[in-house]
């Protein structure tokens, strides 16, 4: 038992002594709304643990957009879904981004031990899933849940409940607030680019990239570059396209030179469709411009959604993929399917990762091929305004990460 009940922010007990209590940004129903409000720091029991589960002391906490979506009680209610598990939480502690020091382990845990620095991929499942125990890929398993979003006791805290498997070692060469901030955006994007065979990025593959300077962007862009594609970013500002270039990026369009967004007019309406279809066509040719070339890209890593995934469709090449994990700008990604068969194109989901995939991930991170995109450091009491900067579309290139129980940004353990 440590000598105290609850440690200040910045401070931590000795490695392995667990205290009763700790400080965390806890979202409740009756606060649902602006993450700037919705997050607020309290006092919460520290978590107990199952078997196979580890108790991680927080270092640092990564931000990601399925907060913003908790915060907001849209589309899912987070605070039932952890009811239902356990009806005496009534809260939710968010964040599927984590690095930090292992306190506790379960009595089925041997993958790691307490003192180990770690780093936390956010699949989360039942291993007693007769589709996992068959040898089938995890992330298809309808016991996946993303861990600090559709479960509670997330990194937005000084203590974090995970899974064995989920623990990954930090990489030596990275700070705390580093390693914190790229392995659920980087093994997200590696299944997407990586993950569905047939059109995992070739040698000199175009790949289009939207919202390329956000968190899933600036590592895609590094990925493919890593598996020999030539990244073509979208984004709001030339801001945000240089940081792109500098990332790796062949090059970038703006789109806010563009208006077609959105649902496509009717097809009968003649004048509104060719509007659209110009639009479209404009946009294409900004891409080859920024390309350098006249090629077609053969993957499109789409999250935006209903605003885009029209164009998207449009401008894949034949026979290419156009590959989502999200529809930020709504649900309705509607397809002209003529496209889909005359040109052959594939419309593919996809959804967070497997242990293997974060495993690489973490391996091209921690041989320095992959940088893990650190935009902003941030204190913890600031987790709902970063969360609100990601709302409003304000927050810097690349990622936002919130020191936890690292005193201060640069250190390495
Ligand atoms: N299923 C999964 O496994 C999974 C995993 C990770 C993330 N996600 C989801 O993926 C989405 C993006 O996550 P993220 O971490 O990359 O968020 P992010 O860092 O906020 O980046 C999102 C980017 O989207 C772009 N954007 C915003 N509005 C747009 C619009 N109307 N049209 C085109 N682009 C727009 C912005 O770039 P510009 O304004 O510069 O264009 C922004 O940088 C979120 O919905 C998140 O929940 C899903």
């Amino acid at each position: 038992m440590p000598a105290q009940e609850i440690y200040a922010i910045g401070t931590r007990p000795p490695v392995g002594e667990v205290p009763p209590l700790m400080h965390a940004q806890v979202v409740r129903a009756e606060r649902f709304g602006r993450p700037a409000d919705a997050f607020q720091v309290e006092q919460v029991r520290v978590p107990s643990l199952k078997p196979n589960e580890v108790l991680v002391c927080v270092m640092a906490a990564g931000i990601n957009y399925n907060n913003v979506w908790a915060a907001l009680g849209q589309p899912l209610n987070v605070v039932d879904l952890h009811k239902r598990e356990d009806p005496s939480e009534d809260f939710h502690i968010g964040g599927s981004d984590a690095s930090g020091l292992v306190y506790g382990v379960g009595g089925e845990v041997n993958n790691v031990q307490v003192g180990d620095a770690v780093v936390v991929h956010a699949g989360y499942w039942d291993a007693s899933d007769p589709h996992i125990k068959a040898g089938g890929d995890p992330a298809l398993s309808t016991s996946m849940k993303v861990w600090g979003y559709e479960t509670n006791w997330g990194s937005f805290a000084q203590f974090c409940k995970v899974q064995d498997h989920q623990c990954l070692p930090k990489p030596a060469n990275l700070t705390w607030e580093q390693s914190a901030a790229y392995m659920l955006v980087g093994a997200t994007a590696y299944r997407m680019l990586n993950g569905w065979p047939e059109h995992a990025v070739r040698p000199n593959d175009v790949v289009l990239i939207w919202g390329a300077a956000g968190g899933l962007g600036s590592l895609a862009i590094q990925i493919t570059k890593h598996l020999g594609g030539i990244p073509v970013a979208v984004v709001s500002s030339d801001e945000r396209g240089e940081y792109c270039r500098r990332l790796g990026a062949r090059g970038y369009i703006n789109r806010t030179q563009f208006t077609h967004w959105g649902l496509p007019p009717d097809f009968d309406d003649a004048a509104a469709y060719g509007a659209w279809f110009q639009g479209v066509r404009g946009f294409g040719r900004a891409l080859w411009d920024a390309l350098g070339e006249r090629r077609n890209p053969r993957i499109v890593f789409e999250h935006t959604g209903q605003d885009t995934i029209p164009t998207s469709i449009f401008v894949c090449d034949n026979g290419g993929m156009v590959v989502t994990c999200a529809g930020t700008t709504g649900y309705a990604g509607v397809v002209d399917v003529r496209y889909l068969w005359m040109r052959q194109k594939r419309f593919q989901g996809s959804h967070l990762n497997n242990d293997a995939q974060a495993a690489a991930v973490n391996d091209l991170v921690a041989q320095g091929k992959i940088d893990p995109a650190v935009g902003a450091v941030y204190p913890f009491e600031a987790i709902g305004q970063s969360h609100q900067m990601m709302l409003d579309n304000t927050a810097p290139s690349g990622k936002m990460v919130h020191l936890v129980g690292a005193a201060r940004e640069g250190l390495r353990e």
